[in-house]
């Protein structure tokens, strides 16, 4: 399984990069309102994020049509090599993603919640498919169990004659919530989990870590006083 930072927050992303495992960053139109960006700034960010991550990034489309996300997805792809452009899974992001795809442009299928949404979103030329687990827990249902059916379909089948460069689309457990719900992705075999920076965190510490390197530093005074 491979790490993304789910931020548009450049000092999470420095700061996670700098752990050694940071593989990739998702942002959306949310994440960036959350740290104060203006319109005019994006492009700038985005390529400020892209140079800070060597890995995928991904920058959204905020439009509805086809025509209009083309274009998105042509100047947000034109802004550094690693973008990837985020799409939300509807059928004019299907019919854009088929034409970016064609061009080599790597497309994130965003707002995917159902089997048929991740193998259309596959069959339309897709890189990435970004089922959101956390946002299906929240209107009970069962976000793990839609994610783990995903993960099957998908790998069921080879998808690499769909995207020009052959490569074979990828999993991203979104939506995150918990260092648990990275557990379980992992176990089903999710390729990617994209994490807030508080979830990172939690992902790496444990109480008994914590008991056990306390307990190391007690005894090793010990030994320096001996
Ligand atoms: O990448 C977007 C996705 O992870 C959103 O998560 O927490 O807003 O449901 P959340």
């Amino acid at each position: 399984m491979k790490f993304f930072l789910d931020t548009a927050d450049l000092r999470e992303i420095e700061e996670a990069a700098s752990w050694g495992a940071l593989a990739g960053v998702t942002t959306n139109p949310s994440l960036y309102a959350r740290i104060g960006g203006r319109l005019s700034g994006f492009p700038d960010h985005i390529k400020r994020i892209c140079e800070l991550v060597d890995g995928p990034v991904s920058a959204e489309s905020v439009s509805l049509t086809r025509a209009d996300i083309i274009r998105d997805g042509r100047e947000l792809a034109a802004l550094a090599e690693n973008v990837v452009v985020k799409i939300p899974t509807m059928v004019e992001g299907l019919a854009a993603t088929r034409v970016l795809a064609n061009e080599g442009i790597a497309v994130n299928m965003t707002l995917c919640f159902t089997v048929p949404q991740a193998i259309l979103a596959a069959r339309a030329g897709a890189r990435y498919i970004s089922p959101f687990v956390g946002r299906f827990d929240d209107i009970s249902e069962d976000g793990l169990g839609q994610l783990e059916d995903i993960v099957t379909a998908i790998g069921n089948y080879d998808f690499s004659q769909d995207t020009v460069k052959g490569e074979q689309v990828e999993v991203i457990a979104a939506s995150i919530r918990s260092a648990n719900h990275v557990a379980q992705a992992a176990l089903m075999g999710a390729d990617i989990a994209t994490v807030p920076f508080d979830v990172l965190k939690k992902m790496v510490s444990h109480p008994l870590t914590e008991r056990g390197l306390d307990a190391f530093m007690k005894d090793w005074e010990k030994v320096q006083n001996a």
